[in-house]
């Protein structure tokens, strides 16, 4: 093999994930030893190396929670307007282990037909009932299948069989978790709704989810309080409103989101974070470029994000001409910011676990995905079937559609009459829930690492510099040897898509 630095820097090239192989090397530790902890920017460190793209069609409050709970961060789009975006920033901010913070409510009026159909679709069967039928208002009562289940009439409402607030034990939002799992022993109760001084819920525990709780050793918390959390903000006057008011709602950690990042419009919002609000640490992008990226550190980021036309629904590259295939700008960014600590975000073009560890083994910090997390239950919409396979929809912030609701600042579209799309829209595969989904990404990438005989990602970098981490470039045949080839399927094999 040959060092990245003879690879990248002598060729005329640009190489994407897939041109390139990682060399083995000895192995002398168990793959439970990799140590994948990192940093996403100059002041925030994570347990693992994974970090949500702001899309809206990817992170929302259940994916930020999700990924943060596992170790990673999810930043949260923007592609709403500043209370939607404070509100769902505040929900990852709510949750407490073991805590439902955003459970199924109904409102008085509801009836029991529609208790029907959410059991038929979710599988719920009890249900807190409020003033507005949104968590946050005044409880009035609990509906559960004791309520509910001997009830013919299913126009019957809500109101009428629920049992009402005064007949409940509900505990108050201050308490821990230990503390209001004891309430529920000692009262023998399934469902606990948490609230607030006035009366307002704001949580529930169930019994029935506390028995499944799992730990979640490596979850990202910050030094006050709850989960961590990233956000997207844009280069907009009113963007400045909104750093105000999402750093009011806790957010740790922004990107300014910029299909090419190297410009003024980012340059004096990112002067304008820093002047005021200096605790915030400031992600800059996206940029391919050692040029760009001595533009945006001068400037005093806090991190990078690197890639330009490498996402799996991108247009850029051909519409507009300008990017850069995705390993090289990943190397010579990475290369050039580590000399002034600054972390870079491998961001696109990652379709399966060995991108990963390859974009890491380049010299990137922590890795942003879209397409790969668009299809697990926490990414925002629905599943639906198209030719027989579970799927959901998954689409380019830079695509019409996404454009129209507000994400055209991203490309420069803010006042022209003529709207270029430079993404797509599709859908992509069912993957389950984060909660396996990453554990499993987690887990190849250890192995990656652990056939390079490398133990972390700060060993990687520095065996990346020194030139003993070794790789190869893949001629055609060799790409096609290293996938599933000459291969049928039959009924119940594994089929030949890769995960
Ligand atoms: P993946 O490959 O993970 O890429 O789906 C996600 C990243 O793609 C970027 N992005 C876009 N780039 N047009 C583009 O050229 C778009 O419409 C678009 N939408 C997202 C973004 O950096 C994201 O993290």
């Amino acid at each position: 093999g040959h060092s990245a630095s003879t690879i990248f820097s002598h060729g005329i090239f640009g190489y994407t994930y897939d041109d390139i192989i990682t060399m083995p090397d000895h192995i002398s530790f168990p793959v439970t030893s990799v140590d994948l902890t990192t940093k996403l920017s100059r002041n925030v460190s994570l347990n693992i190396p994974l970090v949500s793209s702001p899309m809206d069609t990817v992170t929302e409050s259940r994916m930020a929670t999700g990924m943060a709970m596992l170790g990673g961060i999810g930043f949260i789009h923007y592609n709403n307007t500043i209370e939607e975006q404070v509100w769902k920033i505040g929900n990852v901010k709510r949750w407490k282990n073991g805590f439902i913070t955003r459970p199924c409510c109904l409102h008085p009026d509801s009836t029991l037909e529609e208790i029907d159909e959410i059991h038929r679709e979710r599988g719920f069967n009890s249900f807190p009932i409020t003033e507005t039928g949104k968590i946050g208002s005044k409880l009035l009562g609990l509906a559960s299948t004791r309520d509910h289940d001997f009830i013919v009439d299913r126009s019957t409402k809500i109101k009428d069989i629920m049992t009402p607030a005064s007949e409940l034990i509900v505990a108050n939002s201050t308490l821990t978790l230990e503390e209001a799992q004891d309430i529920m022993k000692k009262h023998k109760k399934g469902k606990l709704p948490i609230v607030n001084d006035s009366f307002e819920l704001m949580s529930l525990i169930s019994r029935s989810d506390l028995k499944k709780q799992r730990n979640y050793p490596l979850f990202s918390k910050t030094s006050g309080q709850g989960l961590l959390v990233g956000a997207a903000v844009g280069t907009r006057d009113s963007d400045r409103q909104r750093i105000a008011a999402i750093s009011e709602a806790g957010v740790d950690i922004v990107v300014i989101d910029s299909s090419q990042g190297d410009s003024d419009f980012q340059i004096e919002m990112l002067n304008y974070i820093k002047r005021t609000q200096p605790q915030l640490d400031v992600i800059c992008g996206n940029i391919v470029t050692v040029r760009q990226a001595r533009r945006l550190i001068e400037a005093g980021c806090d991190g990078l994000r690197v890639g330009m036309g490498a996402g799996s629904i991108c247009t850029t590259q051909e519409v507009c001409a300008v990017g850069r295939a995705q390993a090289t700008a990943v190397y010579h960014v990475s290369k050039f910011a580590k000399q002034f600590n600054i972390p870079v975000i491998a961001d696109g073009g990652i379709s399966n676990s060995g991108h990963i560890v390859k974009a890491l083994m380049l010299g990137a910090s922590t890795v942003m995905m879209g397409s790969l997390l668009a299809g697990t239950e926490e990414a925002p919409g629905d599943f639906f079937f198209q030719d027989g396979m579970r799927v959901k929809r998954y689409r380019g912030m830079g695509s019409l559609e996404a454009m129209a609701r507000g994400s055209k600042t991203r490309y420069f579209g803010d006042n022209s009459k003529i709207m270029v799309a430079q993404g797509v829209s599709g859908t992509v595969i069912d993957r389950g829930t984060v909660k396996t989904f990453i554990p499993y990404l987690v887990q190849s990438v250890r192995h990656g690492f652990q056939d390079a005989g490398i133990q972390s990602i700060s060993q990687a970098h520095e065996a990346l510099e020194n030139g003993t981490l070794r790789f190869e470039i893949r001629s055609q045949a060799a790409l096609k040897e290293g996938g599933i080839h000459g291969l049928h399927t039959y009924e119940g094999s594994s089929g030949v898509e890769k995960r």
